[in-house]
């Protein structure tokens, strides 16, 4: 069973405080990316059905806010996770174009993992930089205007530690 450690539940507890009496609920998101940071990088249903016990609800209540999200990652994923914007904008920019070039060179399809653990990519709905477009990103930075051509450089920066 996952547990947070003790600062991590002063966290919690500062963040359901702001709530009033029996909204406790109106923390979850926060909590669940601190419970994604520190358990492994994704909610297994452990982790969820932890942070439902924490905030006093349903697990099915957790399950539908992590499934609906996709900054949660509901199976283990690499170091680095490609997020694909694919709304009309960045498709409009050439985003398939991109994925199609990440996929070639990384040998792996969307939603799949590099076998060592490094890269995963996945696509996703708009991330509100569409004059960027096309927009990767990648944990809490968006790369901006990736066309197939920047793939490459991307990659390796990646590896290199270049972008965090
Ligand atoms: Fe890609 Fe908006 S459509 S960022």
């Amino acid at each position: 069973m996952p547990e947070f450690s003790p600062d991590r539940m002063t966290e919690v507890a500062q963040l359901i405080a702001r709530y009033p009496e029996g909204r406790q609920k109106s923390a979850l998101l926060p909590i669940l990316h601190m419970a994604q940071h520190d358990f492994g990088g994704y909610l297994s249903t452990e982790t969820m059905n932890y942070v439902a016990s924490l905030l006093a609800i349903e697990p099915v209540e957790v399950y539908e806010v992590a499934t609906f999200y996709t900054m949660f990652h509901l199976t283990p994923v690499g170091t680095y996770v490609l997020e694909i914007c694919r709304t009309g904008p960045c498709a409009l920019a050439g985003a398939d174009d991109t994925l199609e070039r990440l996929e070639t060179i990384l040998g792996i399809k969307e939603g799949e993992t590099t076998p060592d653990g490094l890269f995963t990519i996945k696509t996703v709905e708009c991330l509100a930089a569409c004059a960027s477009a096309p927009v990767v990103q990648v944990g809490e930075r968006y790369i901006n205007q990736v066309t197939p051509d920047c793939v490459p450089a991307l990659l390796d920066d990646l590896q290199l530690g270049r972008v965090r």
